[in-house]
């Protein structure tokens, strides 16, 4: 019979502590507030939905962060932000190149947020690099392997801090999973499967009919919605990604799927709209769901919610889109080490978020981007971790489970402090997984594995 001692010390067990001391280190979640030694100035490009993610951090902490420029080409969005942070008006600006135009004699700000389209990332950062700004960069970084390097080289070049949006790197659910497996709580990784089911509507919304539903003028779907997943894979396998192989297409959101009858638009009467679950009546008017997307609040009249409907392609039948983005995909990804993992990403499902399974040679984790259990082979013990946060509803407020504030706070940290280290989701280590999720798109495309 094994003796308590060999159990403790089998190899992949760890540093030697008690599964329990280990597990209980998963519960430190760092504070989301921090204080910085002044005031760091932003100046943000594209005043949409994510360009005012962030910035909410400093109306949250005030004196960490202050929006001092901003440019967005829609009047409405630039006035609102102007307004929300007493913005002059000759630090508000139109398109992005009048915001870089007017820093060539200096920037306006510490750190600019880019919050962009798609399609306008990589350009205006490169400009702002070369005009010294740390950047906020959102994701996908870039709209080819080409850009990514262009982004990699300059950063080189200039020394500037860039953060890629990488959010899911800082929930803490996610942070709890890498710490997991640090401590090798599972024993020696061997396999992941990763889900991200996007939700049945929020497919329809976003890939289907909203602004990214062309591959080509974005970027392909396993890039523009599951580059977090990729990138999130990455780091917890922690070794390069070797070979990748994917699969999949458009099973539903196509011409030959229309029902007998429907018209272009779900507002010109069409017979099957009571009973379509992807009905832009059924998700925008009744639902009240992404209202968002037009600036309208969720009890404002139907009418105004119809009247867009009717004008803009988020009122347009599904089937009848000039959509390109695939609605389900599978990979297989070949880390070093012959660490395997498989990641789908999958429309048809009735929530978000993340779904996780992780197996190693001592134990395995499942969790469902908010809680996990590990299962540990030699106590035959189920040890569960929950998200409790230590500071109060301040959590709550941020998107992605947390990671959206918690990445601005590691963001404004390694700026104040010069410390690069602070920053998890560096430009370096994301255009490897934005690499893997071009590799991804390529090899769905011809039906062969990649090596990256
Ligand atoms: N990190 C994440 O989890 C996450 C989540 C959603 C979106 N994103 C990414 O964030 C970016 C922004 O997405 P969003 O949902 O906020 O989009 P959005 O449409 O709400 O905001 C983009 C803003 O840019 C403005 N704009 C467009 N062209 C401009 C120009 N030439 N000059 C100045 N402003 C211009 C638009 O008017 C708009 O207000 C996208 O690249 C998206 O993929 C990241």
């Amino acid at each position: 019979m094994r003796s308590k001692k060999s159990d403790k010390h089998f190899p992949h067990d760890g540093d030697g502590r008690d599964i329990e001391t280990r597990f209980a280190e998963l519960s430190k979640i760092e504070p989301l507030e921090i204080t910085t030694s002044r005031e760091l100035t932003m100046a943000v490009m594209g005043a949409g939905s994510r360009g005012n993610e962030y910035p909410a951090y400093g109306k949250l902490f005030p004196g960490t962060l202050k929006v001092v420029a901003v440019a967005d080409i829609d009047p409405d969005r630039r006035r609102r932000m102007g307004d929300a942070w007493d913005i002059p008006a000759a630090r508000r600006f139109g398109d992005w190149r009048e915001l870089i135009a007017a820093g060539t004699g200096g920037r306006l700000a510490d750190i600019l947020l880019i919050a962009l389209p798609d399609n306008l990332h990589c350009e205006p950062a490169l400009a702002a690099m070369r005009q010294g700004y740390d950047i906020l960069l959102e994701k996908p970084m870039a709209q080819s392997e080409c850009e990514c390097n262009d982004l990699l080289a300059c950063q080189r070049e200039t020394g500037v801090m860039v953060a890629v949006g990488h959010v899911l790197r800082y929930s803490p659910y996610f942070r709890a999973l890498k710490r997991a497996l640090e401590l090798r709580l599972v024993g020696e990784l061997v396999n992941i499967q990763h889900q991200e089911p996007v939700m049945y509507a929020h497919m329809a919304h976003s890939f289907v009919r909203g602004n990214w539903h062309d591959g080509q003028a974005t970027t392909p779907m396993i890039v523009a919605k599951s580059c977090h997943d990729l990138d999130i894979l990455k780091w917890l396998v922690d070794r390069h990604c070797l070979r990748v192989g994917a699969e999949g297409g458009i099973s539903l959101f196509k011409a030959e799927n229309a029902p007998d009858g429907a018209p272009t638009r779900c507002t010109d009467g069409c017979p099957c709209e009571p009973h379509c679950p992807y009905s832009a009546i059924d998700i925008y008017e009744r639902k009240r769901w992404f209202l968002y997307v037009f600036d309208l609040p969720r009890d404002c009249p139907s009418e105004a919610i119809l009247e867009k409907l009717r004008m803009t392609d988020y009122g347009r039948c599904v089937f009848r889109m000039d959509n390109n983005q695939p609605d389900h995909i599978v990979t297989t990804l070949l880390f070093e080490g012959g660490v395997t993992a498989s990641f789908t990403m999958d429309a048809f499902t009735p929530w978000g978020g993340r779904r996780s399974r992780i197996m190693g040679t001592l134990g395995y984790i499942e969790g469902d981007g908010k809680t996990f259990t590990l299962h540990r082979f030699d106590t035959c013990k189920p040890y569960k971790w929950s998200f409790l946060p230590p500071d109060g509803e301040k959590y709550k407020e941020s998107g992605h489970a947390g990671g959206d504030l918690a990445l601005i706070r590691d963001f404004l940290k390694a700026v104040d402090t010069r410390d690069f280290s602070l920053l998890s989701s560096n430009l370096q280590v994301s255009v490897e997984s934005h690499l893997m999720g071009f590799a991804c798109e390529r090899s769905r495309l011809n039906g062969q594995m990649v090596e990256i």
